[in-house]
C-alpha cells in the first residue's frame, strides 16, 4: 500500500488514511493518482455466525485504462485464507456484477492469472467467457 510508509498498517492513523484514500477513489469527480481510475471497494462479509466478520474485499473499477484493459480487468476480489472454498468469492463477484450493471458497464472485463484455477472457477461461475490469454493472464468478458 501507498500510504504512510512506515507506519505499521494496524494503527488507527493508518486505518483512517486507507479509508480515506478508498473513498477518494470512488469519487468519479475527482482527480485520480496516476494510473488509478475510478473504483468502488467492498469489504466481503460473513454473517453466517454470530456477528458480522469481514472476509476478504473486492474492488469496482468503473472504467478501463490500458493496463486494465490488457491484464487487470474491471474487478479485483481476495479472500482470506481460512474463509475460502466457502463461496464468498462466488457471491461477492455476483453482487459486483449488479452493481457494474447499475453504474452502466454493458461488459465486464475480469482476470486471473493461468495458475489461479480459484479464481478461474469463480469467473466462470459467474458467466465469464474466455477471450484470451495474455502474458500468463486470462481475460474474461461477462455480459451484463
Ligand atoms: C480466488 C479466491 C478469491 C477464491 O475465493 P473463494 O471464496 O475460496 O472462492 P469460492 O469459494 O467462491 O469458490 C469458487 C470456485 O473456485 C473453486 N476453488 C476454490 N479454491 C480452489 C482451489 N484452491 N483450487 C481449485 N479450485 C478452487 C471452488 O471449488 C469453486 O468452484 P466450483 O463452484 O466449481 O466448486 C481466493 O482463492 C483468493 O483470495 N485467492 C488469492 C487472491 C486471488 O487470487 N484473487 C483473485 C485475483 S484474479
Amino acid at each position: 500500500m501507498w500510504l504512510l510508509a512506515g507506519e505499521p498498517k494496524t494503527t488507527r492513523a493508518y486505518c483512517a488514511a486507507l479509508v480515506a484514500a478508498i473513498e477518494a477513489n470512488a469519487d468519479a469527480s475527482r482527480p485520480q493518482p496516476s494510473g488509478l481510475v475510478p473504483a468502488d471497494t467492498y469489504w466481503v462479509t460473513d454473517h453466517a455466525g454470530d456477528g458480522c466478520v469481514v472476509v476478504g474485499f473486492l474492488q469496482l473499477r468503473h472504467t478501463l485504462n490500458a493496463r486494465l484493459r490488457e491484464i487487470g480487468g474491471h474487478i479485483g476480489y481476495s479472500i482470506a485464507p481460512s474463509h475460502r472454498r466457502r463461496g464468498h468469492a462466488t457471491r461477492a463477484l455476483v453482487l459486483a456484477l449488479g452493481r457494474a450493471r447499475e453504474i452502466g458497464i454493458d461488459r465486464a472485463l475480469v482476470t486471473c492469472h493461468d495458475d489461479n484455477p480459484a479464481s478461474a472457477r469463480t469467473i466462470e461461475a459467474a458467466g465469464g467467457v474466455l477471450e484470451d490469454t495474455r502474458a500468463g493472464v486470462r481475460r474474461y468478458w461477462i455480459e451484463l
